[in-house]
Parts: C-alpha cells; structure tokens; sequence
C-alpha cells in the first residue's frame, strides 16, 4: 500500500498522544514522566508534525517542538533546539515509513530555519540506527537513554 504524507497540524494532537505512547512507553510509567509535554496542547508556535497516512488512515508520525529550560522534554539540549519524537504503528513497521518521516521532518526543520534537532532514545532500540543514518550523533550518553542531535545544513539556493 502507498504511504502519503501530510503535514500535520493542530488537529492532529490526539493522533500524536496515541503516537507517544508507542515511542515513549517505556517512560510513561516512570513517576514524574515528562512524556505528556511532547504532546500537551499540541499546536503551539514551532510545533511541527508529518504524517503517514496509508488509505486515508494514520500509520505514523514524526513531530518536534521546543522546549523552555524550565520544562524540557528528555533530549533537552538547548531552548532554541525542538526536540524530536517519532513512531509508526507496529504492524507497519521495517517498511521505510520511519525513513520516510525522518527525512520529511528533517526538511521542514531545515525550512523552519532551525539550526539542529534533539532527540532522546535507549541505548538498546533499534530507532538508533535510523536517527544514526540522517545524521544525528550522540552527545550525552545517560544510563538508560542518550541525546542525539543532528546538524542541519541550510540549502544554499
Ligand atoms: C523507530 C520507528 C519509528 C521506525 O519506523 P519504521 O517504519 O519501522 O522504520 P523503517 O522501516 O524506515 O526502518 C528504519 C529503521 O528502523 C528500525 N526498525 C525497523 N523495523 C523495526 C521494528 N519493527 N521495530 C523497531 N525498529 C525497527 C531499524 O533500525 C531500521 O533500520 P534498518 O532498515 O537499517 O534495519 C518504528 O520502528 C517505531 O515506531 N518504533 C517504536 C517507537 C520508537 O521506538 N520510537 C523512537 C523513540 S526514541
């Protein structure tokens, strides 16, 4: 089936909760989990969100959005830096939609004017490879999860 994206928007906060919870499961159960901030009032200035739609229905979902030093998400690096959350409903996973979101919210980072994007992942997820291929690099390595950030070049026309 061929996946379309599309940009997100405000309407789609309740799509993005629902994503959240297949990328941040593992911290949604912690006490104190900062996850609800990634999707909370979803809309704001500088949110930003692709979505993967196969037959008209939403398959996954890559979104960023800053963070302010005194509520940071978990791959906080910097209050001019948004931070990056993605996931693709697992019964569509390893069919490059994940690739596909990646690189499209890439661009609107880019088209955005922003300079780099966080991220925060476990060490042990396989997501890693994924970020490790568009470019992102580790720069903190914490116990049981690692920031990411990638450089993002401007286009030069
Ligand atoms: C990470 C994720 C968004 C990638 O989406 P995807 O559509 O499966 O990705 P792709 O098919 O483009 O594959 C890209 C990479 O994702 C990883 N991947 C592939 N299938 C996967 C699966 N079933 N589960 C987890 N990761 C997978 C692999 O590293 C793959 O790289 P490779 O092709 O070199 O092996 C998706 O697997 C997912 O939603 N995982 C759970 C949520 C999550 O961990 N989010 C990141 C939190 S930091």
């Amino acid at each position: 089936m061929p996946v379309v994206l599309r940009r997100g928007g405000a309407q789609d906060g309740r799509f993005l909760r629902d994503m959240l919870h297949h990328a941040y499961y593992w911290r949604e159960r912690v006490p104190g989990s900062l996850t609800s901030r990634y999707v909370r009032g979803w809309g704001r200035a500088g949110d930003t969100a692709v979505i993967a739609l196969e037959s008209g229905f939403p398959v996954g979902a890559a979104w960023f959005r800053l963070f302010r030093a005194e509520e940071p998400g978990y791959g906080y690096v910097g209050e001019g830096t948004p931070e990056l959350a993605i996931a693709v409903v697992p019964s569509k996973r390893g069919h490059g939609i994940g690739d596909e979101l990646l690189k499209a919210l890439l661009e609107k980072a880019r088209d955005g004017g922003f300079a780099r994007l966080s991220l925060s992942v476990e060490p042990g997820n396989p997501a890693r490879k994924l970020y490790e291929r568009h470019g992102f690099e580790v720069v903190d390595q914490g116990a049981e999860a690692w920031t990411m950030v990638a450089s993002i070049a401007p286009t030069t026309d």
